[in-house]
């Protein structure tokens, strides 16, 4: 994945928001298995982002290590921290290749991450390397349910594309996640997956179209720099058609599920 860039990284941060009480189930789906086996554990976060994961977490007092590549995102991170860092670690390293020893963590943590790296094997890999027994692999996403203005303003942009002969290839995220379940199972392992949060966002056609237009979601990044610009007048012109008010929010469904995996 290409660095965000400073403004695109708190545009990440500020368009991927949680909701207190759901960043807060997270944390602890994530924390009370881990919290019941080791005392003092010490979690591991690969492509820590923004810290929309890791932050809630570390926040309870935990050991917390921050990998990323992108020191953009390290550095909105390192800010959102600042007052509760005392044993946070921030690593600007490749997921496929960690600096550290075989078994130093007791939680590794992976949330949007698999499909933006294309052999993630090594990614897979370095994960359960590092991992000790009996600790837990934590892969986390977000699934919008049912359909909403903001798949609609989407789908829009995909025809768009398409008749100016683009094809935009989406659900990569999902394939890579399947991929890896495989990989899991294969290696003996038993992944089990749970809905953890649910909620509903309000957002305006205003804030569907600074989503694509500021690249957020991974699949935007395909489409060539001349195309995306013309692809994105077009758009912009059909959503003040088709939406009379662009500023008035309309609710999209959201659903957290995390994949849990004891090493
Ligand atoms: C889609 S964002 C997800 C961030 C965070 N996990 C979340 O859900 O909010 C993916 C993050 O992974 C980082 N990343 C991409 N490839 C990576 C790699 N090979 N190793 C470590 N981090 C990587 C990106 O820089 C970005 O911050």
């Amino acid at each position: 994945m290409e660095p965000a860039g400073g403004r695109v990284a708190f545009a990440y941060d500020r368009m991927r928001y949680h909701p207190p009480e759901v960043s807060g189930r997270i944390a602890t789906a994530i924390t009370a298995p881990v919290e019941a086996r080791f005392r003092d554990p010490h979690f591991l976060e690969l492509g820590v982002g923004t810290g929309r994961i890791g932050v809630p977490v570390l926040a309870r007092g935990y050991r917390f290590t921050a990998v990323d590549t992108d020191p953009a995102m390290l550095s909105v991170f390192r800010y959102k921290i600042a007052g509760v860092a005392r044993k946070v670690r921030l690593v600007q390293a490749d997921a496929r290749e960690l600096p550290f020893e075989k078994g130093s963590f007791h939680a590794v943590i992976s949330v949007h991450l698999w499909h933006l790296i294309p052999d993630w094997q090594r990614a897979l890999l370095e994960a359960l390397r590092v991992l000790a027994p009996g600790g837990y692999l934590f892969e986390g996403w977000d699934e919008s349910v049912g359909e909403s203005e903001d798949c609609r303003i989407q789908e829009r942009w995909r025809a768009i594309l398409a008749e100016m002969g683009f094809e935009l290839v989406r659900g990569r995220h999902q394939a890579r996640l399947a991929e890896v379940e495989r990989a899991l199972t294969k290696l003996g392992l038993k992944p089990e997956t749970a809905v953890v949060a649910e909620w509903t966002e309000e957002r305006t056609p205003r804030q569907s179209l600074e989503a694509i237009a500021e690249r957020l979601y991974s699949y935007t990044r395909q489409v060539p720099p001349e195309l995306y610009l013309r692809s994105l007048r077009e758009l912009f012109a059909w959503v003040e058609a088709h939406y009379r008010d662009l500023d008035r929010p309309y609710p999209i469904r959201w659903r957290f599920l995390i994949r849990r995996t004891e090493r």
